[in-house]
């Protein structure tokens, strides 16, 4: 396949490797990938396209920052019709070399005069379109930003620090940012058109990516992309950043050698996924653990995983892998653990069911905003199942599988922090009964900041049996009794 070819639908070298969406995928949308050989007029025509735009602007009187994108779209048409189309642009460093060659020429050529710094600039901005992910290639290279939000082509937020802002990129127009989402999700063999205007999909560094176009989006294309760390938050990061303390990571670690069943919850965003990955690290690394969920998020270190993740129906409507399919199989592996990365739907009670047929030590996360709305959550999703079981029948499940709710928030000042422990005992009548062990306390407000700490409530959890016999002593202290805490 030709260079051109791959730049336009997509197949960049930071894009995915050279994998082709499978034949047959096309469906003749703006986004389908053509499969012939040769440029199709679609291509064509969106290349000459993006040249005669390039010609009509040239003599209007520009805004310096139009006058920069100008500069750039004709340096960019040219540089794609003279690169050499069977250059394999998985080769990154001999591409850019390559790029910043002939780039040098086409200046030299115009007789372009610009500034160093102005220069570089353009030449990077023309390598991310070419090679990459065009303006959000700045974004998801800076480590200290987690989240990129783009709101249609001119409104593109950002997360630092838990507090969102505005970044100072923004794409050219809707098309822009649809060429950019075309280059994420073709390599994956999925589409996004007005007939399917929702996708997930993932980038090769293993952000989780969403996108909603027209019509469902009324503000244009828009990209959400949670930033994936190599290197994931660890429980030390996690004591630094004041989100737990030491004494709930070491109440945390006897639940799970306990093999005690978890739910960690908390509205979107609010740090569950971060949770889950650092709470399984304490699993013993004798034990076979088997991880579900629709974009593999969780980064395990134990050496006995096995991996599964959900896959969406393909264009035909078929092939789909639910996460509870996915629960379903996982019994037939053997594990000692499962862990389901996120519990949305049916797959809670198929979930519920393998905790309470000794699956123990198994955990999931779930949105929600309180724990006791955790659980009246994890209903509705066993409701959702389809299986026509009596309510009363579902809460006795839910009630007997669980042990343990750790619910964590995003607080105003954008720090995450677990907020409450609670332990779910049983039934009384008919509701459910729970004890907060650990509760946060806000003192106060200092600088924007809130000041608080997590605090025992002075209610020795029932299951300490459970972990006093799996050989871990907890002193009365960490539950606030005894001495003071
Ligand atoms: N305790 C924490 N302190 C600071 N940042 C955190 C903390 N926990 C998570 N984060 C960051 O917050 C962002 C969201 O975290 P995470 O993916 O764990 O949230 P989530 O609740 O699973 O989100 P979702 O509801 O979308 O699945 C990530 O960028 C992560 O690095
Ligand atoms: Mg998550």
């Amino acid at each position: 396949m030709s260079l051109l070819k791959r730049i336009e639908k997509g197949g960049g070298a930071t894009g995915g490797g050279g994998n082709e969406p499978p034949q047959g995928a096309s469906s003749g949308s703006a986004f389908d990938a053509p499969s012939g050989a040769e440029f199709s007029q679609e291509e064509s025509s969106r290349l000459s396209a993006m040249r005669n735009r390039t010609q009509q602007v040239a003599g209007r009187p520009q805004s310096r920052e139009n006058a920069y994108v100008d500069l750039k779209s004709r340096v960019q048409t040219r540089l794609l019709s003279e690169l050499d189309q069977s250059t394999d642009l998985s080769r990154k460093s001999e591409v850019r070399a390559h790029i910043e060659e002939l780039f040098n020429a086409i200046l030299a050529e115009e007789s372009m005069v610009l500034a160093r710094q102005e220069r570089q600039r353009l030449f990077e901005t023309i390598v991310a379109e070419i090679m990459g992910f065009g303006p959000l290639e700045p974004l998801l290279a800076d480590e200290s930003i987690t989240e990129i939000m783009v709101n249609g082509p001119k409104n593109i937020f950002i997360e630092r620090k838990g507090t969102i802002t505005r970044a100072n990129v923004t794409f050219e127009d809707d098309d822009h940012v649809l060429r950019i989402l075309d280059r994420i999700v073709a390599p994956l063999g999925r589409r996004i058109d007005e007939s399917s205007p929702m996708v997930d999909a993932r980038l090769p560094d293993g952000s989780r990516v969403n996108a909603v176009i027209r019509p469902v989006s009324l503000v244009g294309p828009t990209i959400t992309i949670r930033k994936f760390f190599k290197k994931p938050l660890t429980v030390e990061d996690l004591i630094k950043f004041g989100s737990v303390t030491k004494e709930i990571i070491e109440f945390l670690r006897a639940c799970i050698i306990a093999r005690l069943n978890i739910v960690v919850s908390g509205g979107t965003g609010s740090g569950k996924t971060t949770l889950l990955n650092v709470l399984s690290g304490f699993i013993p690394n004798n034990e076979r653990i088997v991880t579900i969920e629709n974009a593999a998020e969780l980064q395990l270190r134990q050496e006995h995983v096995v991996t599964l993740e959900s896959r969406p129906a393909n264009i035909e409507g078929r092939g789909a892998i639910t996460i509870q399919d996915l629960v379903v199989n996982s019994l037939r592996m053997r594990p000692d653990r499962i862990i389901v990365g996120e519990c949305r739907a049916g797959e809670a009670l198929d979930m519920l069911q393998a905790m309470n047929t000794g699956h123990d030590g198994s955990m999931t996360t779930a949105h929600s905003n309180s724990p006791r709305d955790t659980l009246a959550r994890l209903e509705v999703m066993c409701l959702m199942a389809g299986m026509d079981l009596p309510v009363r029948a579902i809460r006795e499940q839910v009630a007997s599988a669980l042990d343990l709710v750790v619910h964590q928030e995003r607080l105003r000042d954008g720090s995450r922090k677990v907020v409450k422990i609670t332990e779910v005992q049983g039934m009384e009548g008919d509701m459910i009964t729970m004890s907060d062990i650990f509760e946060f306390e806000q003192i106060g407000v200092e600088a924007g900041r809130i000041i608080g700490r997590i605090r025992p409530t002075g209610i020795r959890p029932k299951f300490t049996d459970r972990i006093e016999a799996a050989g871990i002593y907890l002193p009365p202290s960490v539950f606030g009794l005894g001495k003071s805490y």
